[in-house]
């Protein structure tokens, strides 16, 4: 049997990795600032992360969601505490396109509709109505396809009122600032509009915090800093630090009814030992603070540089736009200087580091990033 294709593979193969480090199968090291993928949330096999996992492994691994899980309480009220939602509940599920599924889902159960309004550049998962909300008509099937979803300007909040005065809105999802859109974010007065026409039609606001959550911009959600509650937040990458786990956090005015949402390995032991162990490293360690204090050095410093048309983002979810004879810079700062980025087309290179990356990691970035401009400035 063979894999089915789907992935484009860099030739490398990681073997071991540590902090923000990872190591290849010739023991080459590379630092990481793509974190596998805005996942790796607290630093690759974190010695508390591994020591909780293996413990709980020994005692029990996996039971089905017909008998108490106390763990899943204690998750519900660690991380109401570090998002500053204690008021809301959890739902745990296992990929952030499966949160947004439910998301939406719940949604249209509290109002009885059926339209969801997303925008463009978004992404918000692959499966039915994650990737009918998605801006990316290469990745919708036939079958995907639906009219209830409406797919709006980013940011325009003119189209905004006009959808909700046409249509019978029962959903507005959106990320707090978009990541494989290339790193966009949303205006604060964007998101404080979409909550006064929630309110206004009672139709409700999802925070697609799948990447732009967990910390990475400096606040626990990214669309904490409008200062704006959401009623849903969905979550994954960072929450498990690798482990798969996802979540969606529902605000009190949606009621649960048995069996309107379910899945058989959501919240399962090993999966809120993860978890669990991620939260306590961000609120001991001081994560979002980190991320706040180094994403913010780096994108000074970024911005300080010549070549680049824009450098966008909050915290540790930053975004570097090159013009189109710099497009090789992401490969170079692979293949030369062992670092992994990501990115978004067309030439938009994603930072999205651990949260505890140090300012020396970051400076060992900034000064291959510089070496790179020049070279290929002086080559052009
Ligand atoms: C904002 C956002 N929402 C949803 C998803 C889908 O998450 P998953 O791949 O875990 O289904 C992603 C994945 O990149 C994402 O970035």
């Amino acid at each position: 049997m063979k894999l089915f294709d789907v992935y484009p593979l860099n030739d490398i193969t990681i073997v071991k990795a540590q902090g923000s480090y990872v190591w290849d199968d010739a023991d080459q090291k590379y630092l990481d600032l793509y974190g596998g993928h805005a996942v790796i949330s607290i630093g690759h096999t974190h010695p508390h992360y591994v020591k909780r996992l293996e413990a709980q492994l020994h005692k029990v691994g996996f039971y089905s969601n017909s008998i108490k899980i106390p763990l899943q309480v204690e998750l519900a009220e660690k991380l109401g505490k570090v998002s500053g939602k204690e008021d809301y509940q959890l739902f745990m599920c296992n990929s952030g396109a499966e949160a947004n599924e439910n998301a939406l889902k719940l949604a249209s159960f509290y109002n009885g509709r059926k339209k969801v309004i997303s925008f463009t550049k978004a992404f918000h998962g692959r499966t039915s109505l994650a990737v009918a909300a998605t801006d990316n008509p290469s990745i919708v099937a036939p079958v995907n396809q639906t009219e209830n979803v409406l797919i709006l300007p980013f940011n325009n909040e003119v189209a905004l009122e006009e959808a909700f005065a046409q249509n019978d809105i029962s959903s507005v999802i959106i990320e707090g600032i978009q990541g494989v859109g290339g790193i966009n974010v949303a205006a604060d007065s964007f998101l404080q509009k979409i909550r006064s026409l929630c309110d206004q039609y009672d139709a409700v606001f999802i925070a697609d915090s799948v990447q732009c959550g967990y910390g990475r911009s400096g606040k626990f959600y990214s669309h904490d800093h409008s200062g704006v509650n959401a009623d849903i937040y969905t979550m994954a990458k960072g929450m498990g630090n690798g482990f798969p786990v996802a979540a969606i956090s529902i605000a009190p005015k949606i009621h649960a009814k048995y069996f309107m949402l379910g899945t058989t390995f959501g919240g399962n032991h090993l999966a809120c030992a993860a978890a669990l162990a991620v939260l306590e490293v961000i609120e001991e360690d001081e994560l979002i603070k980190n991320a706040e204090t180094v994403g913010n050095y780096l994108i000074e410093e970024l911005k300080k540089l010549p070549h680049i048309k824009e450098v966008r983002g909050k915290g540790l979810m930053i975004g570097i736009d090159l013009p189109d004879e710099l497009k090789t810079v992401k490969r170079n700062l692979l293949f030369n200087h062992k670092i992994f980025t990501g990115e978004a087309k067309p030439n938009v290179i994603r930072l999205l580091p651990a949260l505890n990356i140090s300012k020396t990691e970051a400076d060992i970035f900034l000064a291959a990033f510089k070496k790179e401009l020049h070279s290929m400035a002086v080559t052009a």
